[in-house]
């Protein structure tokens, strides 16, 4: 079967054309959730899909399911995807990788004239990024039961407009249900992220895990005062207490290393005028390992910290998780047929532990689910410069048209002994 190929040039084109949308000039993209230019990435991507013959639906978290029928469309589908939007200083490859994967395994069945037994869908997750819409993942969470459909439509950006607000103004407040409904097997194709597999000259990572994550807010509130006659003892002064709790967090990520991670990515300080003295400093925390008893040692240094450091600096604090997920371990049995496929194509490969989220990790918990990832260069990602060499994104989606069509020739074993015996 070595012949069974996806059309490089076509899928690596379209990248490229979706990356027209939100383009910066460093050459990456800026498309955040749900704004006009989401609108426009997934206009285009359902457009592709209705020309290669799929049936599109929209659930009511502007998830995306492009359907090609299947020799039996009773029976459960094999779905892959990912997500279009975008870090504010984003790459091309992150997620919209997985999504237009996913369409050129269609596109290339189509051309190839190959009927799977099930049909086979590719899927647009919203706001898989958690940047302007806390936490990542979110409409996946919904679709796995994480989270409420209310809980993920109430999201709201630094502006107080909510995920429910920007999806009915875009067009993408869709009418199926959020889940519920059988999914045979899920794949999720996407550039690593990190640095392993371009360091090692591997092609393919067969990923197994993805680590666990947790979020937290912090609000620090002291006095805002006036920077000339306002004594040094007297002070409460939110941003150094915050500069002190950006410490503890590196100091906590570093006690954890090598498996841990840590970072404050986001502060924003009051009033933010050059001489006052800040009253108050929202942060965030993100904390990732591969080991959920870690994760939690981690957690309980943190509040031990900040607390700690509130009362030195005279603050008031408010900290709070808003996002936890436990490590992810993949089903085996989809992630052999990624190892298989990375063998039938002679690409090296090696078994990874995903360091970042993915909607794959939610949808492990309704279908069995596993990642192909590739190299990226430089392992950057999150960063305009994200890049991929051609030849990487065709091997993830030849691995990727392999395990699908693995899992899309599955049946029941019902109807292996009785064609005619229907499947509800
Ligand atoms: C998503 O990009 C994440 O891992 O934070
Ligand atoms: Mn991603
Ligand atoms: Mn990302």
């Amino acid at each position: 079967m070595t012949e069974l190929k996806i059309n490089a040039d076509r899928l690596w084109s379209s990248l490229m054309e979706m990356a027209k949308i939100g383009a910066t000039p460093k050459g990456g993209v800026c498309r955040l959730a749900l704004t006009d230019l989401d609108k426009q990435g997934r206009d285009l991507f359902v457009q592709w899909c209705t020309e290669a013959g799929c049936t599109v639906k929209v659930d009511a978290m502007g998830n995306i399911f492009a359907r090609r029928p299947g020799r039996n469309n009773n029976l459960a589908p094999v779905g892959t995807g990912s997500h279009l939007d975008s870090q504010p200083t984003g790459g091309r490859f992150d997620g919209v990788y997985g999504v237009l994967a996913g369409l050129e395994v269609i596109r290339t069945l189509n051309d190839l004239g190959i009927e799977t037994e099930r049909p086979v869908e590719a899927s647009v997750w919203t706001n898989e990024e958690g940047s302007r819409f806390a936490p990542a993942m979110v409409a996946s969470g919904v679709y796995a039961g994480v989270f409420t459909l209310d809980y993920g439509l109430s999201r709201a950006d630094v502006d107080g407009k909510t995920m429910g607000e920007e999806l009915a103004r875009i067009g993408y407040a869709g009418t199926e249900p959020v889940g519920g409904r059988p999914v045979h097997a899920f794949f999720e194709t996407h550039i690593e992220q990190g640095p392993i597999l371009e360091a090692e000259g591997q092609t393919i990572g067969v990923v197994t895990d993805a680590q666990g994550q947790r979020w937290y807010e912090l609000v620090l509130t002291g006095q805002e005062s006036h920077a000339g006659p306002t004594p040094m003892p007297v002070r409460r002064d939110a941003l150094l207490g915050a500069a002190r709790v950006i410490q503890l967090v590196n100091e906590i990520g570093l006690a954890h290393a090598p498996v841990a991670v840590s970072t404050v990515g986001m502060i924003n300080s009051y009033p933010n005028s050059r001489n006052v003295i800040p009253g108050k400093v929202f942060l965030t925390v993100d904390f990732r390992c591969p080991d959920n008893a870690e994760l939690s040692k981690m957690d309980e240094e943190l509040k031990v910290g900040v607390a700690r450091i509130a009362a030195a600096a005279k603050l008031e604090f408010d900290l709070k998780q808003i996002f936890q997920y436990d490590c992810v371990h993949f089903d085996e049995s989809c992630v052999q047929m990624v190892r298989e496929g990375a063998q039938a194509l002679g690409y090296t490969a090696r078994n990874i532990v995903s360091g970042a989220g993915h909607d794959a990790c939610y949808m492990s918990k309704v279908t069995p689910t596993a990642m192909i990832f590739v190299p990226c260069i430089g392992g950057i990602s999150h960063n305009e410069i994200e890049d991929a060499k051609p030849e990487w994104i065709a091997a993830g989606g030849n691995v990727l048209l392999r395990a699908m069509l693995a899992k899309a020739n599955e049946l029941p074993e019902v109807f292996k002994s009785n064609e005619t015996v229907a499947v509800a």
